[in-house]
């Protein structure tokens, strides 16, 4: 993680979050750890609890620990609560559980709070209920929806752990096989391109016009999941809503067909009447990380590039900061270049610079 490592260079010296609390409801896993030891770098103490009860990854809690980050990892709810509790200056969510306690702790919970990060998409989908719904008591940042974010982790790292996992789980030969997926989103998008790399006939499912539009014009079968439970091998939930793979889909499978949830919350395949038939992982947890490794380090590192700057840049603001905008923002746009520069550098790759001349020429109407 090349980029999040000069970063934490950075803050070794400047000491930019020295005095502040930082609370993070993230997936436990050595990336995070990597993250959060910037953090202290940076001069933050720092409390971290799961944000997915099964995505915790064996080690990693005992080694934060060494490091001096308090990790809470008893109990889900329990520990989100704690984490909550800390009276955190800034917060670093995964799925908004962590946004939603403090929304409706008491006031004085919040006293320190300038605000906070949401690394997902069903976060950002939740924040926006919240601020449709008035509720939004603290500025956040929409860390997921930046493009060194989204474009790269949604896309490649969703995709690669996900059938990474699958096939760590299964040892199903991908090649021949249906996969159908569930959800053309960016995260959606990167399953259906692995799955057809890997020589299987790929089908999507969706509800969205036009990306069920998208999905056939790249190349994919677009039906309902009615027919697609008829035909497929394997099944990945990517939609981030409820019920998409119901008891009568499942039903309607051939045997040993495999199902598995790619998207944040456990809630998109109907996993109390799964039949006999056919083969749930993990749960019905997110299927990269309960049954995986989650994403790789090298797109993590945008990732949390993007947190580490974003947490740098709320410290920055003056005290009146989060009274005046209780409101979703998006990444600075100076942050996300800077997270695409430095990546391209650490990658050794070079791109050309925009003359004058073609600045003008941009810039002109005529
Ligand atoms: N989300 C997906 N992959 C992850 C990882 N490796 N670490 C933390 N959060 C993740």
């Amino acid at each position: 993680m090349p980029v999040l490592k000069q970063i934490g260079q950075r803050f070794l010296k400047k000491k930019p979050l020295k005095g502040l609390v930082v609370a993070a409801c993230m997936h436990i896993t050595k990336e995070t750890g990597a993250l959060m030891t910037t953090l202290m770098a940076g001069g933050a103490r720092v409390y971290l609890a799961a944000s997915n009860p099964l995505s915790t990854q064996p080690g990693v809690v005992k080694d934060l620990a060494k490091y001096g980050v308090t990790v809470f990892h008893r109990d889900y709810d329990t520990d989100i609560k704690r984490l909550a509790g800390t009276r955190p200056h800034l917060i670093m969510d995964d799925g908004g559980d962590l946004t939603w306690d403090l929304t409706n702790a008491p006031d004085s919970w919040r006293k320190n709070l300038i605000g906070g990060m949401e690394e997902t998409t069903t976060g950002v989908v939740r924040l926006r209920a919240l601020a449709r719904g008035d509720m939004l008591k603290f500025p956040m940042i929409a860390v997921n929806d930046t493009p060194t974010k989204r474009l790269f982790d949604n896309v490649y790292g969703t995709g690669q752990s996900t059938m990474e996992a699958i096939v760590m789980a299964t040892n199903v030969l991908m090649a021949g096989k249906c996969v159908v997926v569930a959800g053309y989103g960016h995260c959606g998008a990167g399953v259906t391109a692995r799955a057809k790399g890997m020589g299987a006939r790929v089908i999507v499912t969706e509800v969205d016009p036009r990306k069920a539009l998208q999905a056939h014009m790249n190349g994919y079968e677009v039906m309902t999941m009615r027919r697609a439970a008829l035909e497929g091998d394997v099944f990945v939930t990517v939609t981030g809503d409820i019920n998409v793979i119901t008891q009568e889909h499942m039903m309607l499978m051939k045997d040993g067909a495999v199902v598995a949830n790619a998207g944040h919350f456990d809630v998109e395949i109907d996993i109390k009447n799964v039949p006999a038939h056919v083969t749930l992982l993990a749960e019905g947890r997110l299927v990269n990380l309960a049954a995986g490794r989650g994403h790789p380090p090298a797109v993590m590192d945008m990732s949390f590039s993007n947190q580490a700057l974003c947490a740098e840049w709320l410290a920055n603001q003056d005290d009146t900061f989060p009274f005046r905008h209780p409101r979703i923002y998006d990444v600075p746009e100076d942050i996300d270049e800077y997270v695409a520069r430095e990546k391209l550098k650490a990658l050794n790759i070079c791109i050309d610079t925009l003359t004058d001349e073609q600045r003008q020429y941009l810039n002109n109407f005529k």
